[in-house]
């Protein structure tokens, strides 16, 4: 098992990743207060094959955990699920020194973990992801929320878990779309901070598509300490923690124009990285053979490098001004000059309509 440490200032924690390391996350959550209760959140796919587990493993040992459920999929990040968790949480119920143990995918971390967050004014978390998507990036780090329509994760606050626990065995059962739609977000590591993570991608490929458990591994391992360090030197995202946002600005603007439902969130990233690079060239000196080589290890694992279906650039453009981190007339966008050396950039609207004309199906 691999331990890294994501040592924020007040309460640092541990991401243990490794394979059939689940009774990890019972033994952790059978540790704490005996006499209060632990909600265990996940969605139908999950419950039975490794969400029961935990439950079982946690009142075995002693300590009283309920198991709720929300529907599977990115449509369920909103406020109504938000407030069906609540009502779960008032009537097992819950207290003050209960944990919340998110058992799932990126939504549910964000979901449950927003609820831990607000829930009595906050609950201690336990992050269990079981895609790559979510052992990767999204149960690290504390960021929580939910979607509006309006726009992805408009709603939100930070509330870091006491510990993630990272079983590559659970990707086993994990469908071959979503597993690449995480590999976008380890593709995203390797531009932002290390390209012999790219060289790796591309050279492992048929181990890496196949999920076999030592490659995988290897990527979740790396791709943690990339986000460790990061967060760690920027909990807030006051400035450095948002080069994790690579891809990510016209990727939400993606999500929320198209309601949630044609990409997958990685997919969307997979778009955003591909305009974040035909802008690098432009604006920041990328050179357009890094950018065709990023195209090419995208398409490797048939991720989208293009929209599939037409959407109206004035609807994306909208979105996207609603980005956290737009300002004024330009976007934020993060830009690479090579792979590991990018920056914030602002850029102006019209670049990013030129480069979404090419992008457009
Ligand atoms: P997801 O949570 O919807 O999970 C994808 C699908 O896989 C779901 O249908 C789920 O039921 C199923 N599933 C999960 N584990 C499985 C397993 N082991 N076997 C079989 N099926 C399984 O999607 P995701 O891609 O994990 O997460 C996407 C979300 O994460 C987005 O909302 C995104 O905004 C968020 N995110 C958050 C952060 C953060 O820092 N908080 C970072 C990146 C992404
Ligand atoms: N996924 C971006 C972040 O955690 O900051």
């Amino acid at each position: 098992m691999h331990q890294v440490t994501v040592p924020i200032r007040d309460a640092p924690y541990q991401v243990l990743i490794g394979s059939g390391i689940l009774d990890q996350a019972h033994g952790f959550l059978a540790g704490r207060p005996a006499d209060s209760p632990v909600a265990v959140v996940a969605d139908a796919n999950v419950a039975e094959r490794y969400a029961g587990e935990v439950r079982d493993g946690v009142t075995a040992a002693g300590r009283k955990a309920c198991l709720l459920l929300v529907p599977p999929g990115e449509s369920s990040k909103n406020l109504s699920e938000l407030e069906r968790l609540y009502d779960g949480f008032a009537s097992i119920p819950l207290d003050r020194r209960s944990t919340v143990a998110a058992v799932g995918g990126g939504v549910i971390g964000d979901l449950a973990g927003f609820a831990a967050a607000t829930y009595l004014r906050g609950l201690d978390l336990v992050q269990i992801p079981t895609t790559l998507l979510a052992q990767v990036d999204a149960s690290i780090g504390g960021k929580t929320g939910v979607n509006l329509l309006q726009g992805k994760n408009l709603v939100g606050a930070f509330h870091q878990p006491r510990l993630v626990v990272a079983d590559v065995a659970t990707l086993r059962t994990l469908p071959p779309r979503e597993l690449r739609s995480g590999l976008a977000e380890v593709i995203k590591y390797g531009v932002i901070a290390d390209p012999a993570l790219l060289e790796q991608l591309a050279s492992e490929r048929d181990a890496i598509q196949r999920a076999q458990p030592e490659a995988v591994e290897g990527l979740v391992v790396r791709s943690c300490q990339i986000k460790a360090e990061v967060v760690a030197a920027d909990e807030r995202e006051t400035g450095r923690r948002a080069i994790l946002n690579f891809g990510h600005t016209l990727a939400h603007a993606l999500e929320a124009a198209t309601v949630y439902h044609e990409y997958l969130h990685g997919e969307a990233v997979a778009i955003g990285m591909v305009a974040a690079a035909r802008l690098s060239c432009r604006l920041s000196g990328m050179s357009p053979e890094v950018s065709r080589q990023l195209e090419e290890l995208l398409r490797s694992y048939d991720l989208p490098v293009a929209l599939r279906t037409p959407v109206d650039p004035a609807r994306l453009m909208e979105a996207a001004r609603r980005d956290k981190k737009a300002r004024g007339g330009a976007l934020t966008f993060v830009l690479a000059r090579s792979p590991g050396d990018v920056d914030l950039f602002q850029v102006d609207e019209s670049r990013v309509l030129e480069v979404l004309e090419e992008l457009m199906p």
